[in-house]
């Protein structure tokens, strides 16, 4: 699965990626649901993406928000604008961008009690949740589990660091192995797979139903071709800049089409840079980052051999 990654797996970049590397399940960027009571639940730009595929390809929509009542209409809002598979976020560690919800929500499980089973009644296509393994304790998702299968959801997401760790060290999916063991959910490992290597051997350590992808991926779409052996499990500089020229090169074309004028197209390809690794290429990537055109961001591109 292509992680939802907010400011970076836009339409765009899905599109990229579905023509591409067609992962198995997208992700919609997490649509924030409104509080307030009157008017629309969510914002007229999340509900154009609400889809139930993108060429064919299942589409899940990730809602992010904090109270029953909310989250059920902006779920029948996203149903009845096209989206068929739900998710809850229930990992976003920045109090700025969730207030409460995302990964606040593990802060109060037992407010999941009411919600979890509301959703299940209002969603009819597959119902998710994507979360850490807890807010301080990673030992957390263990007292979840009975109330996620009581609840009725179709598999998890488990992104195994806490909360208030953010990003900081790494994801321990040694929970993942440990949870996987103990419910009948199918669960999806997501955190720090990086390399084929890597993603195999989660999978194989852990005996998740899955992998999600998120910064590695967006490093190197291929990843997604690597874990089922169809790209070179390790791969060459020299193919390795021939694929960033094809990627950013495809970028800049698809955000070119969308967006207005170079400073959003330019905005929108510096976000995806930030999570490039770019070892190897360091002047290019200078260039790239401070290109004040897109035709100067093209000719640092022709750079990277
Ligand atoms: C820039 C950025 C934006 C993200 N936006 C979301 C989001 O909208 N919804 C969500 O559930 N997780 C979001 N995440 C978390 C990722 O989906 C994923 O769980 C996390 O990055 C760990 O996986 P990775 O190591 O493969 O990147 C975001 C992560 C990053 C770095």
């Amino acid at each position: 699965m292509l992680a939802p990654m907010q400011g970076v797996t836009k339409r765009d970049v899905r599109a990229l990626f579905l023509a591409w590397v067609r992962p198995d399940v997208i992700f919609t960027e997490f649509m924030r649901v409104r509080s307030t009571a009157s008017g629309s639940r969510l914002s007229a730009q999340d509900l154009r993406e609400a889809q139930g595929a993108e060429q064919g390809v299942p589409l899940v929509a990730q809602l992010i928000g904090r109270e029953s009542v909310a989250l059920v209409e902006a779920a029948q809002e996203a149903q009845r604008g096209g989206a068929m598979h739900l998710n809850l976020n229930l990992g976003c560690p920045f109090a700025r961008m969730s207030s409460g919800s995302g990964g606040q929500m593990l802060q109060r499980p037992e407010a999941l009690r009411e919600i979890l089973p509301a959703l299940r009644s209002a969603v009819g296509g597959t119902l998710s949740v994507k979360l850490r393994a807890g807010n301080e304790d990673p030992e957390q998702i263990f007292s979840l589990l009975p109330l996620l299968e009581s609840a009725g959801i179709d598999f998890l997401v488990l992104h195994p660091r806490t909360v208030v760790q953010e990003y900081e060290g790494a994801a321990d999916h040694r929970v993942t192995a440990r949870v996987v063991r103990q419910t009948r959910l199918p669960v999806i490992a997501n955190g720090d797979v990086r390399t084929a290597a890597e993603g195999l051997r989660i999978l194989r350590e852990t005996g998740a139903a899955g992998l999600m992808l998120g910064r590695g991926a967006i490093s190197d779409p291929l990843l997604f071709e690597r874990l089922r052996g169809k790209a070179p499990a390790e791969v060459a500089p020299q193919e390795r800049a021939a694929m960033l020229r094809y990627y950013l090169g495809e970028l800049v074309a698809r955000y070119g089409a969308t967006f207005c004028g170079d400073a959003q197209v330019l905005a929108n390809l510096r976000g995806l840079l930030a999570h490039i690794d770019e070892a190897g290429w360091p002047q290019a990537f200078k260039r790239l980052r401070r290109a004040k055109s897109v035709r100067a961001f093209a000719a640092a591109l022709e750079e990277l051999v």
